[in-house]
């Protein structure tokens, strides 16, 4: 292992480079986007990888690509929000592995958006069942296991859009705040067992449903105004926080939701004008 406890009970971490090594890590929709950067970079840490992802052929890619690089990854063919899909997940990696160290809930859709006022009840069950009803569903199939080993970090990949106003799908907003406050409630439910709870809320991550490269005519203009940090985000950005919450790293760091969004929630209403300047909050300064 790379980490040890010392005498006074604190985590030493051994070896930086390597993380998570010999930790079990399901990763749900790791086939690609987030959860691909996220699978990539456990692995190199030394996790053995168990992908949780519906589309196939995703899931041979990251499986050839981690493999391909030496690094421990198995691939399961789930749909998340199918109950026996996931406890044939749960079933398969516990008699596998024995054991669950770090379960990262990653799936989620903000598509199709619906304005409010053209909402209905089949979009509302479809947007729950995306968001928020598998990240349940996946969490109380390992919490068990998690139990029994008196260890494990959950880590729950929700959005921005849950840690502030929402317009454009306040369902959306609605389900990823959801999964937020589950973190913190279920972190304060399980730290008396060894578990750890924490979410990322994430914005501006370049990936397949995401797509931020293409279709803005402006889009170098527009970074500056768009985040605080003047670009866009990758998944590896996304990752590197996933890391340190998965890991030992965090040891003393439960029931929080950490905004990856290169500063945009922090921004509130203010935006930089390039035009102008300076920092503005009327659209109209723009
Ligand atoms: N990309 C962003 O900027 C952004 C912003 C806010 C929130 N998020 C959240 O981050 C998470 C990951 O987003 P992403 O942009 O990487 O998404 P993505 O659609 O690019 O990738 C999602 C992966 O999950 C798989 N998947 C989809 N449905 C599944 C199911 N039912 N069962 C198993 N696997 C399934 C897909 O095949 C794909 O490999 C989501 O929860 C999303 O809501 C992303």
């Amino acid at each position: 292992m790379s980490v040890a406890m010392t005498g006074d009970g604190l985590p030493r971490i051994a070896d930086w480079n390597r993380l998570l090594d010999g930790r079990v890590a399901v990763i749900t929709g790791g086939g690609d986007g987030i959860g691909a950067g996220i699978a990539r970079l456990f692995a190199r840490h030394g996790a053995l990888v168990e992908v949780a992802e519906i589309d196939q052929d995703r899931a041979d890619r990251i499986r050839d690509e981690v493999a391909g690089a030496g690094g421990s990854i198995r691939c399961h063919a789930v749909d998340v929000t199918i109950d026996a899909d996931v406890a044939r997940l749960a079933e398969d990696v516990l008699a596998e592995r024995g054991r669950v160290d770090v379960l990262v809930n990653n799936v989620g859709d903000y598509r199709p958006l619906v304005p409010f006022e053209q909402s209905t009840p089949e979009s509302w069950q479809q947007q729950y069942d995306i968001n928020l009803r598998h990240v349940f569903a996946v969490t109380r199939a390992f919490v068990p296991s998690m139990i029994d080993a008196h260890r494990g970090s959950i880590v729950t990949v929700h959005s921005v859009e849950g840690m502030r106003g929402y317009p454009k799908d306040p369902v959306y907003g609605a389900m990823k705040a959801a999964a937020a406050h589950f973190t913190t409630c279920l972190a304060v439910d399980l730290g008396r067992h060894g578990i750890r709870v924490n979410g990322i809320g994430t914005d501006l991550a370049q990936t397949p449903q995401v797509d931020y490269l293409t279709g803005y005519e402006d889009v170098d203009e527009l970074w500056a105004s768009w985040a605080p940090v003047g670009r866009v985000g990758w998944p590896e950005d996304q990752a590197r926080v996933a890391l340190f919450l998965a890991s030992d790293q965090s040891a003393f760091v439960t029931g929080h939701n950490i905004p990856v969004d290169g500063g945009t929630k922090a921004g509130g209403g203010w935006l930089f004008s390039p035009r102008e300047g300076r920092f503005v909050n009327r659209s109209r300064n723009l």
